[in-house]
C-alpha cells in the first residue's frame, strides 16, 4: 500500500519537474520555484485513523486519509500558484477530487495555501491503481509563515497563547502584503521588458534601447519622429574639485 503512494508521489514529482524544466528552458523563468514531497509514516497514518475514529483497515484508511502522499509546490507569486494549479488540473490523467483555496479564503489563524487533492493512475505490472496525492501550492512567503506556525503549534502542543496567535495573524497579513507588492513589481518589470523603444542619447553618436513605458514617461511624444536634442551643458568636474 505504501509503495503505491510512493509511486503516486513519483508521478506528480515527474510532472512538476517536467513543467519546471520546460519553463526554465523556454522562458528563463518558472512559476515553480521548488517542489518537495513526503510520504506519511505508517505510525502517523494510524494515529490519524484513530483520531478520525476510523476502522484500522486499509480500505477505510485509503478512503478517508487523504494526505498519505503529499507534494508541496513553492512559487514566487500568487498568480503562479493558480497557474500551477491550472496546469496540473488540465492534464487528462489527473482527476481533481477536491480543492481548498486558502489563498482566496485564508484560515482563521492566517494560513494561506492552495490545496488540491488529486488522483493519478499508477501503472503496475498487472493493474492500474488510482492513487490520491495531496498537493499544496503556496508562495515562498506563505511557506515561510506555515513552517514557523507549524513549529510553534507543535512546541505548544496546540495550546498556543493568544498573544502569539495574534502576532501570527499579523505576520500572515504582512506576508500577504509582501506577496501582493512583489507581484505588482514583477508585473511592472515584465511590462517594461515587453517592448523597447529607441532613445537617442545626444551625447553619443549611437542610440540605446529603452523600454517603451520608460521612453513614454520621459518623452511623451515618442511616436513622433525623434528630434535630437542639443547636448546639454553639464557641469564638469575639475581635478581641483576632487
Ligand atoms: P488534516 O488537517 O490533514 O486532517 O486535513 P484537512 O481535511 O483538515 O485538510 P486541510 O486542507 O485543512 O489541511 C491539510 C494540510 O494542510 C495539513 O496537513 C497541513 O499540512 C496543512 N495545513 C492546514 N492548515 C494548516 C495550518 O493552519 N498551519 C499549517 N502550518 N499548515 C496547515
Ligand atoms: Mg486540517
Amino acid at each position: 500500500m505504501m509503495l503505491q503512494y510512493k509511486f503516486g508521489i513519483d508521478e506528480i514529482m515527474t510532472k512538476l519537474n517536467i513543467l519546471r524544466e520546460e519553463f526554465s528552458h523556454r522562458d528563463d523563468y518558472s512559476p515553480i520555484e521548488h517542489v518537495s514531497s513526503r510520504l506519511k509514516s505508517p505510525e502517523s497514518i494510524l494515529a490519524k485513523a484513530v483520531r478520525k475514529g476510523l476502522e484500522p483497515t486499509i480500505e477505510q484508511i485509503a478512503a478517508e486519509v487523504h494526505d498519505i502522499a503529499g507534494v508541496r509546490v513553492t512559487c514566487s507569486f500568487i498568480s503562479d500558484a493558480y497557474r500551477v494549479y491550472d496546469m496540473l488540473a488540465a492534464q487528462n490523467d489527473i482527476k481533481v477530487l477536491q480543492v481548498r483555496d486558502y489563498i482566496a479564503a485564508p484560515k482563521e489563524n492566517g494560513y494561506q495555501s492552495l490545496h488540491m487533492l488529486i488522483e493519478v493512475p499508477v501503472f503496475l505490472s498487472e493493474r492500474v491503481h488510482p492513487v490520491k496525492v495531496e498537493v499544496q501550492i503556496r508562495t515562498i512567503a506563505m511557506d515561510f509563515w506555515a513552517s514557523l506556525e507549524h513549529k510553534i503549534y507543535y512546541k505548544y502542543e496546540g495550546q498556543v497563547p493568544e498573544t502569539l496567535l495574534a502576532e501570527l495573524r499579523d505576520a500572515a497579513a504582512t506576508a500577504n502584503r509582501l506577496d501582493v507588492t512583489m507581484e505588482r513589481l514583477h508585473d511592472d518589470v515584465k511590462a517594461l521588458g515587453s517592448s523597447t523603444g529607441r532613445y537617442i542619447d545626444p551625447n553619443k553618436a549611437g542610440a540605446i534601447e529603452l523600454p517603451d513605458t520608460l521612453l513614454r514617461t520621459f518623452w511623451p511624444q515618442a511616436d513622433a519622429p525623434a528630434p535630437v536634442p542639443a547636448p546639454a551643458e553639464l557641469p564638469r568636474l575639475r581635478s581641483s574639485d576632487v
